[in-house]
């Protein structure tokens, strides 16, 4: 079965041919982040134009590369959100077209679930497993008894860990998007700076606009004491605080609901000092985190979970389908 999928949920611009859920035929991905960087984030009016512009060369470039035609597709798999509502449409209405006229069915595919899915590319999930979800707009732990059953364990109250990430960059003066530079400055730093505890929240909910606003607090005091800041350190410490937490919980959610596999998924999945922990801490379980390609967003991944949603449901979109700006992940 080969499903064509498509992904414009933000700023990255995206199809891709996947062959029986798992082979990455092509993935083609155009990201704007050059175009958003003057404005130190993503400007959604922009991010819908630079989606209509690259969303057909995309195309062409998928079935290219991955040397098929559109006589070879049986699905078409679509973000359907959550996301930016502009950027989600031009992706929307692209995989339409190519449905209706071809007579290929189409399925809405839920922004998450292909960030988790991506975990499925290159070894078959194994459940009941746990998936620590980590992006720009999500921090959440879910279980999995079965494909395409998502029970919500616990979820951040306030900002997501990407978000996080990308506002503590901001306030260090780091290029966008922050996430990556904090990561790279922190392999190179000790984390001698003292953070707050993340850890108070009850069960399996999260909170980091405490741990941002005391990364604020310290730059801002910092500059008026007119003291340089050891910038490696402080983002070693902010990276040391953070992912203990999100490791710390998400043991505790393998060993009560007797996990077999643990995955991480989303853009935060790239950082090196989560994926090293993850491995560090959690040693007695399989443990998947997605290629670096396949963390942030890509098409490859709502391609994989397009095929497991239609394979375990049988049921397709129709023509109105829309987007969504916020959906709940089921
Ligand atoms: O999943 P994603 O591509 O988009 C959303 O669905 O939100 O995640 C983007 C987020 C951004 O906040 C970015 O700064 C963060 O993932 N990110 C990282 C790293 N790479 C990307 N955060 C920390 N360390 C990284 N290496
Ligand atoms: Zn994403």
């Amino acid at each position: 079965m080969i499903v064509l999928s498509v992904e414009s949920s933000c700023d990255e611009t995206s199809v891709s041919i996947i062959k029986d859920g798992t082979i990455v035929l092509s993935n083609i991905v155009f990201s704007q982040i050059d175009v958003h960087k003057a404005y130190g984030g993503v400007v959604p009016e922009i991010a819908s134009r630079e989606h209509v512009k690259g969303i057909t060369v995309v195309f062409e470039e998928a079935l290219s590369e991955a040397n098929v035609t559109k006589e070879d597709i049986d699905l078409v798999a679509v973000t359907k959100g959550p996301g930016l509502i502009g950027s989600l449409l031009v992706g929307i209405n692209a995989a339409k077209a190519f449905s209706f006229a071809n007579d290929i069915p189409l399925v809405g595919v839920h922004h998450i679930a292909g960030h988790i899915y991506a975990n499925a590319i290159e070894e078959p999930l194994e459940f009941p497993l746990v998936c620590l979800v980590v992006s720009g707009g999500h921090t959440e732990l879910i279980l999995m008894r079965d494909h395409y059953q998502f029970e919500k364990l616990g979820e951040t109250q306030d900002d997501a860990v990407g978000e996080a990430y990308d506002k503590v960059a901001r306030t260090l003066g780091l290029d966008y998007p922050g996430g990556p530079v904090v990561d790279k400055l922190a392999q190179q730093g000790e984390p001698t700076y003292p953070m707050p505890d993340l850890t108070k929240q009850p069960g399996y909910m999260f909170s980091f606009s405490g741990i941002k606003s005391h990364m604020i607090n310290l730059v801002h005091n910092a500059n008026q004491r007119n003291e340089a800041l050891r910038v490696n350190d402080v983002c070693a410490s902010f990276q040391e605080a953070v992912t203990d937490v999100l490791v710390e919980k998400s043991k505790q959610a393998i060993t009560e609901y007797e996990a077999k596999m643990f995955i991480v998924a989303g853009g935060v999945a790239a950082n090196k000092g989560l994926r090293k922990k993850v491995y560090e801490r959690l040693p007695n379980i399989k443990i998947s985190v997605p290629d670096l390609a396949y963390c942030t967003d890509n098409a490859a991944m709502i391609g994989v979970a397009g095929y497991y949603q239609y394979i375990t449901r049988e049921k397709t979109d129709t023509m109105a389908l829309k987007g969504f700006s916020r959906t709940p992940l089921k």
